[in-house]
């Protein structure tokens, strides 16, 4: 059935508006659900109006497209773990970035067939292949470095922010050029410098700062689905890329901004390898350093007759997988009385959202879950902060050491609780690789070991009546 076309611009307003939707719904845990629904609602509402309207040359390549896309695409989602989200999702930004590419070079293969061309149309192709380019080679490497298939360290040399400088100022002016005289030798060299310069963008950053460039990857993917919208008088398109486009550019700020980093020290990059030292005899370099170290048993003594207890998680409860443990944990202390929170920092962990996923799936309820800013207050009357593997998002350097690279950064406020435990394997530092001031403070021991092992350590104890 061929609808309208204004039948058609109706269903992309309900579409655009369910989006927005979806996005709302996405800004907070317990409604996250209810978004993605909204989200697919919109989606299918989409694909059918497109697919009912009368531009559709022929239904063969597209059920074939879907059928095959529609294979890979569930078999991948069935398949991924969650700590393989990002470089799923850095695959799929680069299917949006060649497709922007594709859709656009096909574009003006038909339009130069029907003598259609025109420079605004050939300067919104330009964009279109571009932004497409770079999205595409960038989320390639952005793959590759997560998945370990290469180096996650940043790739560094001489001049190399000053080779970027010329390949991008190359790739406008043949971009410019491509749109004034429709030259296919520009078309060309334009695309394959765009290709190169996602690829020399990238390489730089570091492992670590990978879930910034993951977002602005994602930014940059929406801007590629935005230009292909004006090249195609898609509105839809236009309205979703700047909705994709907008949302990855704000998380990338939000996630500098938690981070205390420029964007254009994580964008430039060479930051962010991650930071060694030795794991042995952690009980000996701590006390070497003055650092108290604690057994199972002590923290359990103070944990069991608190009136409230805060968990702080960081990546190592990620590593650890400890969030189950940790449940069960948070029910036995509940029996017996104690307030049991969970304080969550906006960056802890490796990527957005990271601890909220992970206590989710642990069906820790969501009102025992709170963001920095709910819980800091909480802390002075507080028993026992119990830091589970996380590090620099508690570090009181972040506010008093000037000199520190993370200073500035908010923090966790652990440290004005009665009693600090930090569960972790070592006295290596975190993700910055700056000490943890909050380490020698007289109210903080460490309790060495896997953060599940020791969580399990605990349950068996409050399960045995404790100490
Ligand atoms: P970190 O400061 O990186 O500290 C993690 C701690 O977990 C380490 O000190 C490590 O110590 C411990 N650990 C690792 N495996 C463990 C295990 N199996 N059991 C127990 N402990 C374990 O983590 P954080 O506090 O969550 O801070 C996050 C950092 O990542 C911030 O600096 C942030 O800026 C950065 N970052 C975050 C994001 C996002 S979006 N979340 C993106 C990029 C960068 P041991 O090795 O001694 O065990």
């Amino acid at each position: 059935m061929e609808i309208s076309a204004n039948t058609q611009a109706i269903a992309y307003l309900v579409s655009a508006v369910l989006f927005i939707f979806a996005l709302k719904g996405l800004t907070h845990p317990s409604s996250a659900r209810r978004g993605n629904y909204y989200g697919m609602a919109g989606m299918v509402l989409a694909v059918l109006a497109t697919l009912s309207g009368g531009e559709v040359q022929s239904y063969g390549f597209i059920i074939a497209g879907i059928v095959a896309g529609g294979f890979i695409g569930a078999v991948l989602a069935s398949r991924v773990a969650m700590t393989d989200m990002p470089q799923l999702v850095a695959a799929l930004h680069s299917f949006v970035g060649m497709a922007a590419v594709l859709v656009a070079i096909g574009t003006f293969i038909n339009r130069a067939a029907s003598d259609t061309l025109n420079a605004v149309l050939m300067g919104e192709l330009s964009a279109g292949i571009v932004i497409g380019a770079i999205t595409f080679t960038g989320s390639v490497v952005a793959f590759g470095k997560l998945q370990g298939l290469i180096s996650g360290q940043p790739v560094r040399f001489t001049g190399q922010h000053t080779l970027n400088a010329l390949i991008a100022i190359a790739t406008v002016l043949l971009a410019v050029h491509f749109a004034l005289t429709g030259a296919i030798w520009s078309l060309v060299l334009m695309t394959l410098l765009a290709f190169i310069l996602g690829l020399t963008l990238i390489i730089p950053i570091g492992g670590a700062d990978m879930p910034v460039i993951i977002s602005m990857l994602n930014s940059y993917s929406g801007w590629a689905a935005a230009a292909t919208g004006f090249t195609l008088g898609n509105n839809l398109l236009i309205i979703v890329g700047a909705l994709v486009g907008f949302s990855g550019a704000i998380l990338s700020f939000i996630m500098c901004k938690a981070m205390n980093r420029s964007i254009i020290n994580v964008v430039f990059g060479g930051f962010g390898s991650e930071s060694g030292g030795g794991e042995s005899s952690a009980g000996a370099v701590a006390a070497e350093k003055g650092v108290k170290s604690a057994a199972v048993e002590d923290a359990i003594y103070w944990m069991e007759d608190a009136n409230r207890v805060i968990i702080i998680p960081g990546y190592g409860m990620a590593v650890a997988q400890a969030q189950h443990a940790l449940k069960e944990m948070m029910e036995l202390l509940e029996a017996r009385g104690v307030e049991m929170k969970f304080a969550i920092h906006p960056v802890a962990g490796r990527m957005p959202g990271h601890m909220n996923v992970l206590l989710a799936e642990a069906d820790i309820p969501y009102e025992n879950v709170l963001e920095m800013d709910e819980i800091n207050s909480e802390f002075p009357s507080t028993d026992v902060a119990l830091v589970v593997g996380a590090n620099d998002v508690v570090n009181p350097a972040a506010k008093e050491d000037s000199s520190s690279p993370i200073y500035g950064m908010p923090i966790i406020e652990a440290g004005k609780a009665r009693q600090v435990y930090f569960l972790k394997r070592s006295m290596r530092p975190g993700y910055s690789g700056v000490d943890n001031l909050l380490f020698y403070q007289d109210n903080t021991s460490l309790i060495f070991g896997d953060a599940k092992e020791t969580i399990e350590k605990m349950v068996t104890a409050l399960k045995g009546g404790g100490h």
